[in-house]
């Protein structure tokens, strides 16, 4: 209550004529409904997006107010690389194209908006208050709005709008704090599923000291999701379909693998397609204007994610030989993954940022595998429901540490590396 009690200062700070209390609590079906009405302009056959799958989208009423067009990730398909050029090149949006971009950092609308309306940092399934933050999404919405009021262009991005938890209330929540005046659409990428799940996987476990072998977080990531209402149990489908729900015939599907083979990126997309709209020699302009920046969020090599768990291994065994006569603790585990720490105070061993590992990790014997047979129902799926272009190639193989063909040579290198004892 403290934080909502917070939140309603803010509010009459901004001249918001209602009470937090009463804002946080309205529950969805009050709320529901307020601003979604479509954006314009969908229909003119110059989108990838296609109506989706049946049960048909409710009519499509036009919308008369600015445009706010939502990239909603997932992460790990080109989601940082945008967002800091959206916050980099703010200014030359606004000036060049009238475009607005409604938040300051390349995290903020990810930390201060998406995460507080996700269900777990809600304080009830069916309402928008949430357990914190409540000030930050309050000046986050301000944010948007005040650009809003600006300019009939504007852009936010977080690959968190795309998780499991920001259910359709949260959407609902989103919705009627930003108000009925916007046009909402939304922007999502789809990525190889086999590579996706090795970036995923990746990405949370290169500052895991415990990390899970590739097989195992694919069963976990993929394997254990129940169907949605549409039957699809595939994240990236149940993702497309939440969307559709939410905002159907206005949501714009790309590839991130064609966009790759076609030597576009997703800020261009982004920008030129999804935002601006454009055809013809004015797309071309805009697309040869937008610089391509390179990916920022590099992964580590795979590999060296197995030899974090490898050394792991070694050091239990190692420590059970022991028996407990030496001093040694068991091998610490910790997670990295805050915002902004990439820092390593106590010396865990991790993947990331660790020239050693990677070292180590060119050395062992690797298997390589091709893993797109697998998920090509899912994708062909998914591309028959946007009518996005599909690219040509598959995935690259995902290539791991093969331990059955590791020598006893491999062994002691491996046990170079590991740490003598952790006290
Ligand atoms: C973006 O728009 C241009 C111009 O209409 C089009 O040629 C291109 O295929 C579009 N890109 C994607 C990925 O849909
Ligand atoms: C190893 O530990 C177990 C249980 O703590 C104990 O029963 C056993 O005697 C120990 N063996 C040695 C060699 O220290």
């Amino acid at each position: 209550m403290a934080s909502c009690r917070h939140a309603g200062l803010l509010l009459g700070a901004l001249a918001v004529a209602i009470s937090a209390a009463g804002f946080w609590k309205a529950s969805v079906s009050e709320a529901s409904g307020l601003g979604s009405s479509p954006s314009e302009g969908m229909a003119d056959g110059s989108f990838s997006a296609l109506p989706p799958a049946p049960p048909p989208a409710p009519v499509v009423q036009s919308c008369h107010g600015p445009r706010l067009i939502l990239h909603v990730g997932p992460g790990k398909t080109g989601t940082s690389a945008l967002q800091d050029f959206l916050v980099q090149k703010a200014t030359w949006l606004e000036e060049e194209w009238g475009i607005g971009v409604g938040f300051r950092q390349s995290k903020a609308a990810a930390y201060d908006l998406a995460i507080p309306l996700c269900e777990e940092n809600r304080v009830e399934k069916d309402k928008c208050e949430p357990k914190q933050d409540a000030e930050k999404v309050t000046e986050s919405v301000q944010y948007i709005k005040s650009k809003l009021q600006k300019r009939s262009l504007v852009v936010v991005s977080s690959e968190e709008f795309a998780r499991p938890t920001f259910t359709s209330t949260s959407w609902q929540c989103f919705k009627s704090l930003v108000g009925s005046g916007a046009c909402f659409s939304v922007v999502v990428v789809h990525r190889n599923a086999a590579a996706w799940m090795a970036s995923v996987w990746a990405e949370t476990s290169k500052l895991h000291s415990a990390p899970r072998s590739f097989e195992s977080f694919t069963a976990l990531f993929a394997g254990q999701r129940g169907a949605d209402l549409q039957g699809d149990s595939d994240p990236q489908l149940q993702i497309l379909n939440k969307l559709n729900e939410e905002f159907p015939g206005r949501v714009d599907a790309v590839s991130y693998d064609y966009l790759e083979e076609v030597d576009s990126s997703l800020s261009a997309f982004f920008i030129c397609n999804a935002t601006l709209r454009l055809t013809g020699e004015p797309w071309h302009r805009c697309k040869e204007s937008v610089p391509s920046l390179k990916t920022v969020n590099k992964s580590p090599l795979h590999a060296a994610i197995d030899v974090v768990r490898l050394a792991r291994i070694y050091y239990t065994a190692r420590r059970a030989v022991l028996n407990g006569t030496g001093p040694c603790q068991p091998w610490p585990v910790v997670d990295l993954r805050k915002r902004g720490i990439h820092s390593n105070p106590s010396g865990v061993l991790i993947a990331y940022n660790n020239p050693a590992v990677a070292e180590l990790a060119k050395q062992l014997p690797q298997k390589c595998e091709t893993l797109d047979g697998l998920f090509e129902s899912e994708t062909q799926t998914w591309f028959a429901r946007t009518g996005a272009q599909r690219p040509r190639s598959g995935s690259k193989p995902v290539c791991t540490v093969d331990i059955t063909a590791m020598t006893p040579e491999h062994w002691q290198l491996l046990g170079g590396l590991v740490p003598k004892c952790y006290q």
